[in-house]
């Protein structure tokens, strides 16, 4: 046990005290943001004459030297150490000598962990933002591909109006669309740099705050000690963009296996996104949209966990906030893969657009279109309603469609009805005569898709 805090105590710590209290075990992973900020909080106590330059010289190396080990596998990050920030400080004592002692003046593992955090989600939110513009593109593909692709369109699982594919898929692109400014926002508001708040009252070296955030690349310090190092709304956000992702992944998961199904057969999944039953040889199981469905209820655990961890925690700093990143690391890991794997799911799955069509043939998903035409012929709406009603009974009956009777049945229900009915209630005038926007008509189709365009367009160019 190599412990930074040994000097007020008598005893040695009780080993399995130690290891309740130890998180190396998985805070291992923030070792190039902890490298990367003591290397500024070195760099900073330099300029401002609390170590020097040689002193700093030497950290630099030895931090490099480090990280270097490390990533080539010869050295190895064991759990003698009690977290990150020990390890990386006894073994910066171990080879530079008494300059590594000097790197921890003004600094507490309070602030310290809470830079890591940060340089650590900045990372994620960089990289989630990535994975959702990837999915974006994949969606824009199906969107161009499908305006005039007709499938009925649902509520409460019952058929209701057609709709094109394109406009199905459209309606998750405005999700993910949200997602992805969801990730901007979070950025801007987490980009403060908490190094330099201390353990929670700052300090009385002259630390210069304003350059270790320059240096780490923030848009500036934080404006509160004990709010700095006790604030974890940052990695709560995350966690709540990932379960609003999550969802969003998991209702299109849900269509999916639907949509794949023998009963509707709209789609079909890929043979390499698919998987086999071990007794029933005829099965291909849709298991990936099924997982990224479950995976979604340990995202929203992390979220509420956290939440809950943090509710009742007094200011400062306490240990019960070591617990977010366990949380955070899972949560965002499932996400990312989730995101990933849906791509490459539906990216690669067919459409059925026959069947498609024909599904929206079938469930008098013409019926407002009917009582619409009687309107413009017209009939008030209200007695348009009442009038379609009957038909739709009458063609119950009858086990037809609408556009299956003959004008003389038509006429015997309303005499309304000319030969322009079958025009006006055919899929293809359903679709396309709905243009308000947002509609899926194609020509706010297409305008929506022009915005798209342009919108994927500027976020694909690297702003290098
Ligand atoms: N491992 C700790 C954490 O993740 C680092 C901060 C420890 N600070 C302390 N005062 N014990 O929160």
């Amino acid at each position: 046990m190599a412990q930074l805090w040994g000097g007020r105590f008598t005893k040695e710590t009780d080993k399995l005290v130690y290891d309740f209290n130890a998180s190396i075990s998985f805070d291992q992973r923030l070792l190039p943001q902890d490298i990367r900020g003591s290397k500024a909080h070195a760099t900073m106590l330099a300029a401002v004459g609390v170590i020097t330059n040689e002193e700093r010289d030497s950290i630099l190396q030895g931090l490099d030297d480090i990280l270097a080990d490390v990533t080539d596998g010869r050295l190895v990050v064991t759990t003698e150490y009690e977290d990150v920030h020990s390890f990386v400080e006894a073994n910066l004592i171990d080879r530079i000598g008494d300059a590594g002692k000097k790197l921890h003046t003004g600094r507490s593992r309070n602030d310290q962990v809470a830079l890591d955090m940060r340089l650590y989600i900045r990372g994620e939110v960089s990289d989630l933002e990535e994975r959702v513009l990837l999915l974006m593109k994949t969606l824009q593909d199906l969107m161009k591909e499908n305006l005039h692709t007709y499938m009925p369109g649902f509520t409460h699982l019952q058929k209701a109006q057609p709709v094109s594919f394109s406009h199905h898929i459209g309606a998750y692109m405005e999700m993910f669309k949200r997602d992805f400014s969801r990730l901007k926002d979070i950025y801007r508001r987490l980009n403060y740099c908490p190094l330099g708040a201390g353990a929670l009252a700052g300090t009385t070296y002259p630390l210069d705050r304003e350059m270790t955030a320059e240096l780490l690349g923030f848009d500036g310090p934080t404006l509160n000690s004990m709010d700095s190092v006790s604030d974890r709304d940052y990695c709560i956000e995350l966690l709540s963009a990932c379960a609003t992702m999550m969802m969003h992944l998991s209702r299109f998961s849900e269509e999916i296996i639907l949509w794949n199904s023998n009963e509707y057969g709209f789609i079909e999944l890929d043979d390499a996104y698919s998987t086999g039953s071990s007794i029933m040889p005829q099965k291909k199981n849709p298991d990936i949209a099924e997982l990224v469905r479950g995976k979604t209820g340990r995202v929203y655990g992390a979220l509420t966990s956290l939440l809950t961890t943090m509710k009742g925690i007094p200011l400062a700093y306490n240990k019960d906030m070591q617990e977010d990143k366990e949380l955070t690391f899972d949560a965002v890991d499932t996400t990312k893969n989730c995101l990933t794997l849906f791509n490459g799911m539906i990216s690669t799955m067919q459409l059925h657009a026959d069947t498609m069509a024909v599904s929206a043939m079938k469930g008098f998903t013409n019926a407002t279109d009917a009582a619409d035409y009687l309107v413009k012929k017209g009939v008030p709406f209200r007695d348009a309603h009442g009038i379609i009603g009957r038909l739709v009974l009458y063609c119950l009956d009858k086990n037809a469609a609408i556009d299956d009777l003959s004008l003389d049945e038509l006429k015997g229900i309303d005499p309304h009805f000319e030969d322009d009915i079958y025009d006006a209630i055919s899929l293809k005038t359903c679709v396309e005569a709905r243009n308000t926007i947002g509609a899926p008509g194609p020509v706010p189709m297409q305008k929506v898709i022009d915005r798209n365009e342009s919108f994927l367009k500027e976020l694909s160019v690297d702003p290098a």
